[in-house]
Order: structure tokens, then C-alpha cells, then sequence
């Protein structure tokens, strides 16, 4: 797989493992025209309306197209903002972050918003026209040229053109459509930051360093200390990268000043989190007095080189945290003129992975509750371990089916970053089963598995069966309310998906 096929959206949370799906044929995209289920409009207190032609949210419409496919479950989510509210774990999260950022230095931009032009969320970083990313199976159109932001970096190029700071910081919703289990949900947060330096402020390119370097000291520091693993040369001419607009020493001093300002960051996150967590009795006293433990690999993103991720050692595994590196010239120059002359670094973090460690959070829809027993028990400012107030049985359903009848057999690969299979020349698509099942299921499913698949040797008709997990967050589900979701889901496999069910 080379490097530039890299699914290079961070994903929504606790992804302990990067799944780097192999892109073989990027052609091939899914011909199922999944039909949302429109019929729903939103309700008077909604912020959004679907009609015929077109979408109305927050007061702007948008005609809609053949790429549409939001639907209105998603467009729900637009007005929540869980980064806004002061004592919702997002919140105190992102309130952490923000204190390593000097606001002289850096600007503060929470609420920039949600629906942005393919071109700010792909073309402005320099994604290729063929990037997994930009599949309809992984992002929500509003229509071919409108998206709900997948990722902050979206509002790179617009903060570089109009900010007057040398430095800021980004937080915000973002949604991808992706599976459905207890670390991955449609809409999460992330946080950006960016900080640039301007060659003309500075005589030569050595006082420049210089001036990069000494302003390492102005990072604030923290009480919390940390043992920093970097095995691998600060750029790599194959792997990573210096650009051609930068001498070796100039990336060097922004990508060390980068690496410790957000080496600042994970050391005050994390001490705070083993603080709570000795605070609730646990850690034992020999793993408290471990130093934590972070390490720098190696990475690849469009918009920066040479990139890195930041991972912490954390409950006996290596989490990945975050994505960054030396801005992309290209995406500063055309940004804005005035941005021609200057270099710099930029990060990007999702907070959802972070606050589940933080406040020992297991399940990801649980930030979307209203129950008060959740809310009740994070403050402002305070990191505080979750005290489960409950947990209700689960309760899981099958459901089996064939792919369409196959004219060719063969196995292809869509366009989205997840296995599909050619069956008619169609593509099945997991995301889309996944896009039926919450739109139907909601916040009662838990997890959808993958858990049984075959090829009849005779017919080489293909079959899978995907496990349903039904819980919910805040009550006991009765068999009648799931037999009914579960029902519904199967008719609408089989008319959206057009499956045979088994
Ligand atoms: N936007 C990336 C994502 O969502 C994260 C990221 C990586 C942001 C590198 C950056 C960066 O600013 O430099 O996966």
C-alpha cells in the first residue's frame, strides 16, 4: 500500500489499532443508491429541514443532488456542541487542551461552522482526487460540492489567509460515516492547532532558527513528566520528507518546537487522568510511580512533511493520539499571498479517544446522552473517574443474507477504505449497512459485527450474517421493541441494499 493511499483521517476514537485497509482498485465505488430516508423532515425545534429539492439548515439551503446523503439522524446532531458545554467531559477536555496555548499567541476558534466546500475540507490540503477520504461511503455530502466537515483541518487554509495571530487553536464537531462500536460514532470532536513563523521578520534564514528555537522556552511548562520515545531522524528523504522550500535546520527547529509543545499537552492530559484514577483507587502504587510514556513514529499526511503521530503507553497499550507535522508550503501559499513567505507546523487531535481514558468512559454514545445520572457527574475544570450508574443487558439479532446474484466473482475493493464486494458489478459496502442500521437502530445499537461470511462452492453465491448488539444507555429494552427495530432493519437491507435475505 503506498503512502499516499493511507486513510489519513484520524479516526473518532479509541481506534487502538489504526485499521489501514488496502486500496486495490479505486474505480470501483459503490452503485447502491442508498435511499435515506427522507421522508422524515425535522421537527419544528430542528435546525434543519429536508425538502424535495434541497436542504435547509440553519436557514441556508442547499439543492440537494445524486451525492446527498445525510441523513436527518446526522443533521440532528448539527446543533449539540458538546465541546461548548463547560462541564460535559468534551468541554473540560478541550478547556485542558486550550491551557497549554497561551491565547496571546494563539486564537481561539470553537465555533466555526460544520458545513464546508469540498474544497476546504479536500482540495485546499492537497488530497488527491482519487483519496479514499473523499468517497461517498465515508463522508456526508450535503451535495457534490458541500460536506459536513470530516476533520478541523478543513479550516486550515482559512485561518492561515485571515488570522492575525501567528498561532491557533481549533475545536469542533466533525462526522465520518464509519462502523458502529463502542469507540466509533458518526459525529465526534477534534481539536487543530497551528502555529506559523514569517521569514520576512527575520534577516536570515539562521536568525529565523534561532528565533524558532529560543521561543521553545515560552512553551508553559507542567508539573506532570514524561518519558519521550523519537527513534527516528527528524526527516527521512524516502519516508519523511523535507520539503524543497525548507532548509534541513529550519524543519527541524518548527518540528522540534512542535513536538514539545504538544509533548506539554499529553503530559498535563494524561497526569491528570492517572491523578483521577489514583483519586478513584486505581492504580497501584508501583504503576503510579512509572513515568508516563510517549513515543513519535513516523506518518503521512497530505498537508504536511514531514508528519508524525504521537502515541502514550497507556493500560498496558500504545494509544494513538494525534497527527501533525510541518505545514505543506503549498497549502500556505495558496491560502493567501501574504502566506508565501511563512512556515510552520500544524496537529490535529480527536478528543472523544482521549476523554474515554480521561474519565474512564466505555462507550462512546455516552457522551451523547441527556440522562442526568451522566451529566451530573462531571464539573467544570474537574477530571473525575465515571461511576457507571448502570449497565443494561444487551440483547444481540443476526441477520443473514446473499449479495446480489454474481455475474463475475471476483472480489473488489471500493473506493471508501473498506472492503466491498463485486457482486453484478455492484459493490457492497459495509459502511452503508452500517449507515441503514443506525438510522433505524439509532443510539440502541451497541456494536455491529461481521461474524460469519462464506462463497457456496457451487453457486458462488456469497452470504454474510452481521450480529446486531441492542443495549441501551439509559433503560431496559423490551424483545418486542427489538424484534420491531430488528424487522425493520432486514426490509430495509433488502430494499435499499437489494439483498436476499436468508
Ligand atoms: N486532520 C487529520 C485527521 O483528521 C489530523 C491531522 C493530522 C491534522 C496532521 C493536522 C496535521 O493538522 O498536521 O486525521
Amino acid at each position: 500500500m503506498s503512502a499516499t493511499m493511507r486513510r489519513t483521517l484520524l479516526s473518532s476514537a479509541a481506534r487502538l489499532q489504526i485499521r489501514t485497509p488496502v486500496y486495490t482498485s479505486l474505480k470501483s465505488r459503490p452503485l447502491f443508491r442508498i435511499t435515506v430516508r427522507y421522508s422524515s423532515t425535522g421537527s419544528s425545534d430542528e435546525c434543519f429541514k429536508i425538502n424535495p429539492d434541497s436542504i435547509t439548515i440553519f436557514d441556508k439551503s442547499y439543492p440537494s443532488d445524486t451525492w446527498t446523503n445525510v441523513p436527518p439522524q446526522i443533521l440532528s446532531a448539527l446543533p449539540r456542541k458538546l465541546h461548548l458545554q463547560p462541564s460535559h467531559p468534551i468541554g473540560i477536555l478541550r478547556t485542558i487542551v486550550e491551557s497549554r496555548f497561551p491565547s496571546s499567541t494563539y486564537a481561539r476558534h470553537n465555533t466555526l461552522p460544520a458545513i464546508v466546500s469540498t474544497a476546504q475540507n479536500f482540495d485546499s490540503l492537497g488530497f488527491p482526487m482519487d483519496h479514499p477520504g473523499r468517497s461517498k461511503t465515508d463522508t456526508y455530502y450535503v451535495n457534490e460540492k458541500t460536506v459536513l466537515r470530516t476533520h478541523t483541518s478543513a479550516h486550515q487554509a482559512d485561518m492561515f489567509r485571515e488570522e492575525e495571530k501567528p498561532g491557533f487553536l481549533i475545536s469542533a464537531d466533525v462526522y465520518r460515516r464509519d462502523a458502529i462500536d463502542r469507540s466509533h460514532y458518526p459525529v465526534f470532536h477534534q481539536m487543530e492547532g497551528a502555529r506559523v513563523w514569517d521569514r520576512k521578520a527575520y534577516a536570515s534564514s539562521e536568525e529565523l532558527v534561532a528565533a524558532i528555537t529560543e521561543d521553545i522556552n515560552n512553551i508553559p511548562p507542567t508539573t506532570f513528566s514524561v518519558t519521550v520515545e523519537d527513534p527516528n531522524p527528524p526527516h527521512h528523504a524516502e519516508r519523511n520528507p523535507l520539503q524543497p522550500t525548507h532548509s534541513a535546520p529550519e524543519a527541524e527547529a518548527v518540528a522540534a518546537h512542535l513536538k514539545r509543545t504538544l509533548e506539554g499537552v499529553v503530559a498535563e492530559v494524561f497526569g491528570r487522568a492517572r491523578q483521577a484514577k489514583i483519586e478513584a483507587g486505581l492504580l497501584t502504587p508501583s504503576t503510579t510511580e512509572e513515568p508516563l510514556k510517549i513515543r513519535w513514529i513516523e506518518a503521512y499526511f497530505p498537508f504536511t512533511s514531514p508528519s508524525w503521530e504521537l502515541e502514550v503507553w497507556w493500560d498496558g497499550q500504545w494509544l494513538e493520539l494525534l497527527g501533525c507535522g510541518v505545514v505543506q508550503h503549498p497549502v500556505l501559499s495558496s491560502a493567501s499571498p501574504s502566506c508565501e513567505s511563512k512556515l510552520g507546523w500544524a496537529f490535529g487531535l480527536g478528543l472523544e479517544r482521549i476523554a474515554m481514558v480521561l474519565f474512564g468512559i466505555p462507550d462512546i454514545r455516552l457522551f451523547w446522552t441527556r440522562d442526568a445520572r451522566f451529566l451530573e457527574q462531571f464539573g467544570e475544570g474537574r477530571v473525575c473517574w465515571f461511576n457507571p450508574y448502570s449497565k443494561y443487558p444487551p440483547c444481540y439479532k443476526d441477520v443473514a443474507f446473499w449479495l446480489p446474484q454474481a455475474t463475475e466473482p471476483a472480489a473488489g475493493v471500493s473506493a471508501a477504505g473498506g472492503l466491498g464486494e463485486m457482486q453484478n458489478g455492484q459493490v457492497f459496502h459495509e459502511n452503508d449497512l452500517m449507515e441503514i442500521v443506525r438510522g433505524i437502530g439509532g443510539d440502541l445499537v451497541e456494536d455491529v459485527q461481521l461474524i460469519d461470511e462464506f462463497t457456496h462452492p457451487k453457486t458462488k453465491k456469497s452470504s454474510k450474517c452481521y450480529r446486531i448488539n441492542y443495549r441501551s444507555m439509559d433503560r431496559s429494552l423490551t424483545n418486542e421493541e427489538v424484534d420491531n427495530i430488528q424487522e425493520k432493519v432486514r426490509q430495509a437491507l433488502e430494499k435499499e441494499m437489494k439483498v436476499t435475505l436468508r
